[in-house]
């Protein structure tokens, strides 16, 4: 399958591209050079601009999206919500029927479910809430989700939380979870999020149970506030890593 990528210099593309290598014929782009040689190739693709988009999309049979913007107003909706209208345009244009989106848990279930709930799940009606990074994906896979109503494209969105190293427990950020403190209970290893996009590449589109599905990634948490019986029932994935083993690293530090 080839699979174009776009964001796919920041955290979580070397994991993806580490599960999928070889296996899939990958097509990386990005606003940033890589950092290291891959052994793909590699184009500039500002997502935010459609005509990139569209042409970097011609000949491919998945789109994924990577790519996120959190901190700046305007650059934050050209890239979180417009760059989803580019790559479902860009889809439809070629005729491309997988999409693989991503985000954050919390464009779903923002602070009004997150603080008060338990057995909170991906097919809850979304309240994003109004932080900036929520609200602009939140947007962006609405845009996914009215173009697989309207047209023959299959969406999976995979949302996350912190992701954590479990050999060195290092954060996205640089820096260590600290015992009782910062290791948020939501979390997945990067090897594991990196093997969920695998899944979702390789699920035949017939066994997804619509056009637009979304999925939460994050491991077996045993507080029950989150779970992830869908990933694992309809993608077939399994977290490796668990909180528990987080834990006891953490104090060991
Ligand atoms: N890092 C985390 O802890 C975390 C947690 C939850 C969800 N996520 C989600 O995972 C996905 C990947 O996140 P990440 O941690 O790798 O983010 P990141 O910020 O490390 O990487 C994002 C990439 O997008 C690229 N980008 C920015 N503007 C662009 C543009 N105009 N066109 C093309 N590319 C552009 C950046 O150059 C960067 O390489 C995102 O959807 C993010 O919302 C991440």
């Amino acid at each position: 399958m080839k699979i174009l990528i776009l964001g796919a210099n920041g955290m979580l593309g070397p994991w993806v591209i580490q599960a999928l290598r070889d296996r899939q014929e990958l097509l990386l782009t990005d606003i940033v050079e890589p950092k290291t040689r891959s052994g793909h190739e590699f184009r500039r693709v500002d997502v935010s601009v459609l005509d990139q988009v569209v042409d970097a999309a011609a000949g491919m049979d998945c789109i994924m999206n990577l790519s996120v913007l959190r901190w700046d107003r305007k650059l934050a909706f050209d890239v979180s919500t417009r760059g989803n209208y580019n790559l479902a345009v860009a889809a439809v244009r070629h005729g491309i029927r997988r999409i693989i989106n991503t985000g954050p848990h919390y464009q779903l279930a923002g602070r009004t479910y997150e603080d008060w709930d338990f057995g909170l799940h991906p097919d809850m009606p979304p309240q994003p809430g109004t932080r900036l990074y929520a609200l602009t994906k939140a947007l962006g896979q609405e845009i996914l989700r009215v173009h697989a109503e309207r047209y023959d494209i299959y969406v999976q969105t995979l949302l996350f939380c912190n992701f954590y190293e479990p050999a060195t427990l290092a954060r996205p950020e640089g820096g260590f979870g600290k015992p009782g403190a910062d290791l948020w209970p939501f979390a997945v290893a990067w090897q594991d999020a990196g093997e969920a996009v695998r899944l979702a590449v390789e699920i035949e589109l017939e066994r997804l149970p619509s056009r637009f599905e979304t999925f939460d990634i994050l491991t077996d948490l045993p507080h029950g506030i989150y779970v992830n019986t869908k990933a694992r029932t309809v993608l077939g994935w399994q977290p490796r890593h668990f909180l528990e083993t987080l834990s006891t690293r953490v104090s060991t530090l």
